[in-house]
């Protein structure tokens, strides 16, 4: 009876999400910078009836059952047989994105709070053979894990990191590295758009913690469930493949703003305002790859690439600069976002508006005006990244910046183009470091019955 109910409760959404009750439809035209989540955070309107049917429900399904079996066998048992996801108290806990889909999650969902980025490299003589196996074992397990259920796989397996929580907008989302199809033996369906990024001049990267056969990028808004999907992807891989790197970021929380706002990065800006937006009409055009191209790499429609950019911000330096400099960096001002040629956050930036001295009011070098599609033929992106910080350097400064992840449907025309372009001449560039680099071909979504990456696998 609680199965139904609750079934009927989450109906799939648009964006790919299910939820009890309070994730506005604004939310996903918003795109994923914006935190649409509820207009008032701590108490959404629709929460309390909600969480209130959810508790009963719960407490008659997992509720009950954990009662039982926690007389009969401890916490344990009850880890190793619980199949439902427990009933999360506000829709932060409930909302579930939909692993199965045209495209897989991770992309057009919204930012969540917590993120682990987790580049793997193939054992030697996994093969083909074993990476379909891995494929499909981590499919089916990521399948669970964004349902909110346990890792499954019998008693002792799932470590009960998650146990008391709802799936949390969890989603996982995996992508294949240039050398996966060496590995593979699968050269010959390498699509162009992996081929190796072009250096730029201020790149220091770190080839440890760049590229790698098979890229995982896991997101949820609470950070428990975020590292028991990690814990259990890694634990899944076996002997078939190892990690290369990891990384692990982090962005504003749900519902810590009085109104949706698109969020911040550590240099404090409002970072994500001007993305494509899944409303507009050229926006599946630009973000995923479409039908039609050659059939070798037919298993990438649907799909898209993501450039992964680890990129350390010098805060030291930057917070030195007085507000005013900072925004002449930009273009855009600290307090909202709105552009220096005026406005609000949404108004678009006026690329040729004068100040008194005949200036533009959008410096010839800010970051914004460098980047704009305006400026690159129309090179488009969608950027959603994860904010890092992972302790002190050396020589005291703060280890933090932005994991940059940014999404379209060739980063010959998206990424590259626009990265040369800031190469040359960005205001930001002094303030920043891209330490790490990977590009990944991220296929589409799995249908039902199917496991990511299978039409390259097993074609
Ligand atoms: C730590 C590094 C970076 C920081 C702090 C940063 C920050 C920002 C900020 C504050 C904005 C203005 C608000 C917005 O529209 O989101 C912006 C815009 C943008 N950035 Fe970055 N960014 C960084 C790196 C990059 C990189 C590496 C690229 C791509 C190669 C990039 C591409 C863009 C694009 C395309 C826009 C939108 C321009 C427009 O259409 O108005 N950014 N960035």
């Amino acid at each position: 009876m609680s199965k139904v109910s609750k079934k009927k409760d989450r109906a799939p959404r648009a964006d790919g999400t299910r939820t009890g009750a309070t994730r506005t439809d604004a939310r996903a035209a918003d795109g994923p910078g914006t935190d649409t989540r509820t207009d008032d955070g701590a108490r959404p309107a629709t929460t309390a009836g909600v969480s209130r049917r959810r508790l009963i429900g719960g407490a008659g399904a997992a509720g009950a059952a954990g009662l039982v079996l926690g007389a009969a066998g401890g916490a344990g048992g009850y880890a190793a047989t619980r199949d439902d996801p427990p009933a999360a108290l506000t829709t932060i806990g409930s909302t579930e994105v939909m692993f199965h889909g045209k495209h897989q999650p991770g992309i057009t969902t919204p930012l969540q709070a917590r993120g682990h980025l987790v580049a793997f490299d193939l054992a030697s003589g996994a093969g083909r053979r074993g990476a379909a196996a891995l494929m499909r074992r981590w499919s089916a397990l990521a399948e669970r894990l964004m349902a909110g259920r346990t890792a499954g796989g019998g008693a002792g397996h799932d470590t009960g990191v998650a146990l008391d929580a709802g799936p949390s907008s969890l989603t996982v989302t995996f992508g294949f590295g240039r050398s996966f199809f060496e590995r593979t033996d699968l050269v010959d369906r390498r699509p162009a758009g992996l081929d190796p990024l072009p250096p730029f001049s201020s790149d220091h990267l770190d080839a440890g913690r760049s590229e790698g056969d098979l890229w995982v990028q896991i997101g949820s808004d609470d950070s428990l469930v975020a590292f028991h999907a990690l814990r259990a992807l890694q634990k899944e891989a076996g002997e078939a493949a190892r990690v290369r790197w990891q990384m692990n970021g982090f962005n504003r929380t749900p519902g810590a703003t009085a109104r949706p706002m698109t969020t911040r990065n550590l240099m404090g800006q409002v970072d994500g305002t001007n993305n494509p937006e899944p409303g507009e009409s050229d926006f599946d055009r630009r973000i995923f790859v479409p039908s039609g191209g050659p059939a070798a790499h037919a298993w990438l429609e649907g799909g898209s690439y993501a450039v992964v950019r680890r990129i350390r911000m010098l805060l030291d330096d930057w917070e030195k600069l007085p507000v005013g400099r900072q925004e002449q960096v930009i273009g855009r001002r600290k307090a909202d976002g709105a552009p220096l040629s005026g406005g609000t956050g949404t108004t678009p930036m006026d690329l040729d508006k004068t100040g008194a001295d005949g200036k533009p009011l959008i410096p010839a070098n800010a970051h914004a005006r460098i980047s704009s599609p305006e400026k690159n033929g129309g090179a488009a992106m969608l950027r959603r990244p994860f904010s890092y910080h992972d302790g002190l350097l050396d020589d005291g400064s703060p280890d933090a910046g932005l994991l940059f992840i940014c999404w379209q449907a060739d980063p010959f025309r998206g990424f590259v183009p626009v990265q040369r372009k800031l190469d040359r001449g960005d205001a930001l560039s002094p303030f920043i470091r891209h330490e790490a680099s990977g590009l990944f071909a991220v296929p589409g979504g799995a249908a039902p019955g199917e496991y990511v990456g299978q039409r390259l696998l097993e074609a």
